[in-house]
């Protein structure tokens, strides 16, 4: 029996609805967004007409196939302002994500575009156990980035007292947690692991914390990475996904009660899965290339938007929505060793595999030659610190070897005494370092 479960009556009528019911609402939807986008947004309108397609020829849900995908390039050309379907006037906020490299791709939400958001966050963080009247301390930054104001106007919303602390200051964010109690974080998993770390550090039992539920993500996370933090912090673990095209945190949320991969929040989003390589949709439970629409946004809707993260659709169980497996990674952060691709997460899962190793890990990529060499730095935990070299060695020599024969790749792996690894000071972890030559 699960901990924690939702009781039907908290939960919207659409949350129990029926396929049909579900179908039928995201068909209206669908037809007026198309419409939407291809009287408002020039893009659209020309990337349609390119593309022999007309929002009239949306008679079911299986013909938004027919219209072209939505991409990162797509955005970037039309930097800063050129995707917004509504006068700039009447968009009330702005968000940004920062690119990795130029400019980064700026978002617009009209009111109304912003009460929607809360809405999904509210339900999100309802799912997770949350409810009217707990406090909820925000660790993800403010600012910019969705995270922060996305989760804070969601439990504001929810009727929850929120504390707004933002990345940073890990210090500050213990001494907080012990002085105001808060029952539930949300945090990015990376984040999480330095606060539990600087718990330990002060002496503090991070499992006597008041912190009863963790709502982490904008990064990739394993099972494994899961029961490590629930063992070490006593919490209930569970995954928000959410991108900043789309909306921000709470395109889909998991349930605490079956934590079995975030609920696509389908009354707001169409989700796709395709194969990356030909754009032809594959069916559910087989892993891919996420793809969402919008269905209510009116600032910045997204046709076909293909968001990089690979993973698949599953059926639904506590949520009459589909649901989408952990994110396996971004193709973007997928390395090709020698014609092996790896993620970073698989190397998480072998890492977590091992009583000594602290959570903490990098993947440090360099070219000799024409060979890429695959350094892993990994660290030891501080209740194994003076572990002698022989010792070390053997974790190295493990993981070398679990590696190599489950993933495939050969690798030097480095185990540095604890605290040794970069940690994160206010999000998301940078898992890989990648010095190889740009091509
Ligand atoms: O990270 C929004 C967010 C904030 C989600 C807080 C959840 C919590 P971006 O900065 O635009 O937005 O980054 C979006 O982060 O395409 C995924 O690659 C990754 N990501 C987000 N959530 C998850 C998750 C926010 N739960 C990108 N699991 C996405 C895996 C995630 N990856």
């Amino acid at each position: 029996m699960p901990r924690h479960t939702t009781p039907t009556d908290l939960l919207e009528p659409i949350e129990r609805a029926s396929r049909d019911e579900i179908s039928a609402l995201q068909l209206q939807r669908l037809t007026a967004t198309l419409h939407h986008v291809y009287a408002h947004v020039p893009h659209y309108r020309q990337a349609f007409d390119a593309a022999g397609v007309h929002p009239d020829d949306l008679r079911t849900l299986q013909d938004l196939s027919r219209f072209p995908f939505t991409t990162k390039q797509d955005l970037r050309a039309n930097y800063p302002f050129g995707m917004f379907a509504v006068p700039r006037e009447q968009v009330a906020r702005i968000h940004a994500s920062s690119g990795t490299t130029g400019k980064p791709t700026v978002v617009g939400y009209t009111r109304q575009d912003i009460d929607h958001w809360s809405n999904l966050v509210a339900r999100s963080i309802r799912a997770a156990g949350g409810r009217a009247g707990d406090l909820l301390h925000v660790a993800y930054g403010y600012g910019l980035f969705t995270g922060g104001l996305g989760a804070h106007y969601g439990a504001e919303r929810l009727g929850c007292t929120v504390i707004p602390v933002s990345g940073g200051q890990t210090e500050k964010q213990v001494q907080l947690i012990q002085d105001f109690k808060p029952r539930i974080i949300m945090v990015t998993p990376s984040y999480m692991q330095v606060i539990i770390e600087e718990f330990i550090r002060q002496g503090q039992d991070p499992r006597a914390s008041s912190l009863e539920i963790g709502i982490f993500g904008a990064e990739p996370w394993t099972e494994a990475m899961r029961t490590e933090i629930e063992g070490t912090s006593g919490m209930d673990a569970v995954d928000i996904y959410g991108l900043s095209e789309v909306m921000g945190p709470g395109v889909a949320s998991e349930c605490v009660e079956s934590k079995d991969g975030p609920v696509v929040w389908e009354d707001h989003f169409y989700p796709e899965v395709i194969d990356p390589d030909t754009g032809a949709p594959v069916a559910d439970g087989q892993e891919g290339e996420l793809v969402f629409t919008s269905l209510t946004k009116e600032a910045f809707p997204v046709i076909r938007y293909r968001t990089r993260d690979l993973t698949r659709l599953l059926p639904p169980t506590s949520r009459a929505f589909r649901r989408m497996g952990k994110i396996v990674g971004r193709s973007d952060d997928m390395l090709i060793i020698r014609g092996v691709n790896v993620f970073p997460t698989q190397i998480e899962e072998l890492v977590l595999q091992h009583g000594k190793l602290s959570p903490l890990y990098q993947i440090v990529v360099t070219r000799e030659g024409p060979l890429d060499r695959v350094e892993v730095l990994c660290e030891l935990q501080t209740a194994h610190a003076g572990l002698p070299g022989d010792g070390v060695r053997e974790i190295a020599q493990w993981l070398q070897h679990r590696v190599k024969s489950l993933v495939g790749i050969s690798t030097t792996v480095n185990v540095l005494p604890p605290h040794s690894v970069e940690r994160t000071q206010t999000g998301k972890a940078r898992r890989v370092i990648d010095k190889r030559p740009k091509a």
